[in-house]
């Protein structure tokens, strides 16, 4: 094993390919936030297995995530949800074609158990080391269940911590043309649910209450940024939510919580459909994908199919288990990075804030 990110180059991949008659295994693994994950994934497409160990109930009872404890967690878990990952898709590490995890961005402890992990089974089992950008795999997650689906697409990704919209040129080729300026979607959809007393994770909880309310009950603003028609900002929605709930109470008036679900989501669920039809209008992209776990929420798909429709343009989404996070979507990545002939070394650290497209 040679340390340093390198490229075997575009001519050897095409031999490789050629030659290669056998599927190619990805053993997968992620642990940048909440969720130690690991897969096993054929072909870039095809999920042997995917098992997700789930921290949220421990963080529950904090009211979000704790780095310090996600990390314990993490060094708990992870051989055993790699074990697991082995048995379900029947096979053994000696199978196994290359190891894919994610490396970045994420909580720095988090990312370290993944990466140590996958570096010690790189280095015992002489397999290929391959890092993962959390958000390449997000993007990635919808080649499992989409087959049909090949770049150039246009993907909004909306998670946690990231809210883009990205032009997929190519298998691992990204280009970013919108992004928040402040809180990302899912951040604002956290921080209302806890200010309307629904908890954490506020994200489903906000989107199974909405359900019952009325979305045109309050109007919200609706944030334009001054020159960047595709970049988000939530930051003044979430104020317009937290005005709301205190003049109520000034007013010793109960705030109805369905409604007020209801008309925040329809606002973030506006500003995130109209840019992205308006992106690939831009950019003449027929194709439409989302990603991340926002892009489980129910309004967002339902208003994309429409918008979609309306303006003609197809419309990809990863089933809601490949949209929170989970090791198949970095399986899938990383399987085409694989074949890009990215390559690292035991050198290979956590980088906590790594950019999209950043090698
Ligand atoms: O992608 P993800 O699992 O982790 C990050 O990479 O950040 O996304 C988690 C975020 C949380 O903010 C959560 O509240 C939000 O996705 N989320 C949702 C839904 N399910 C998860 N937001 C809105 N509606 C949902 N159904
Ligand atoms: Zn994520």
């Amino acid at each position: 094993m040679v340390s340093g990110r390198f490229c075997i180059g575009k001519l050897h991949i095409h031999r490789m390919k050629m030659m290669n008659k056998e599927d190619v295994l990805i053993l997968a693994i992620e642990s940048s936030c909440d969720e130690t994950a690991a897969a096993v994934v054929k072909n870039g497409r095809q999920v042997l297995s995917n098992i997700i160990s789930s921290q949220i109930d421990l963080h529950t009872l904090y009211g979000g995530v704790v780095p310090e404890i996600a990390s314990r967690k993490h060094m708990e878990q992870i051989n055993q949800v790699i074990e697991e990952a082995l048995i379900q898709a029947k096979v053994t590490l000696d199978d196994i074609t290359a190891i894919a995890v994610t490396y970045g961005p994420g909580l720095v402890g988090a990312l370290l158990v993944g990466v140590a992990e996958a570096k010690a089974i790189a280095y015992a089992k002489k397999k290929p080391l391959v890092g993962v950008h959390h958000i390449e795999g997000h993007i990635s997650a919808n080649y499992i269940d989409n087959p049909e689906l090949e770049p150039p697409f246009i993907c909004l990704v909306v998670s946690g911590g990231h809210t883009h919209l990205v032009k997929v040129e190519d298998y691992g080729k990204y280009v970013i043309l919108g992004r928040t300026r402040d809180d990302a979607a899912g951040e604002a959809y956290d921080k209302v649910a806890r200010a309307i007393g629904l908890g954490y994770p506020g994200g489903p909880k906000i989107d199974k209450v909405a359900k019952e309310g009325n979305k045109n009950a309050i109007k919200f603003p609706r944030a334009h940024v001054e020159g960047a028609p595709y970049d988000f900002s939530f930051s003044g929605l979430k104020s317009a939510v937290l005005n709301y709930i205190n003049s109520c109470e000034m007013k010793q008036e109960k705030i109805n919580q369905a409604d007020v679900a209801a008309s925040f989501q329809a606002a973030v669920v506006e500003s995130l459909v109209s840019r992205t039809i308006a992106v690939a209008k831009e950019f003449k992209i027929n194709k439409i994908a989302i990603a991340g776990g926002v892009a489980s929420n129910s309004a967002l798909r339902e208003e994309m199919i429409h918008a979609c429709e309306e303006n003609q343009l197809e419309f990809f989404r990863p089933s809601p288990i490949l949209c929170t996070d989970n090791a198949a979507m970095i399986g899938a990545a990383g399987y085409y990075d694989y074949m890009n002939g990215i390559r690292d070394g035991l050198d290979l650290n956590a980088v906590p804030n790594l950019k999209l497209g950043e090698r």
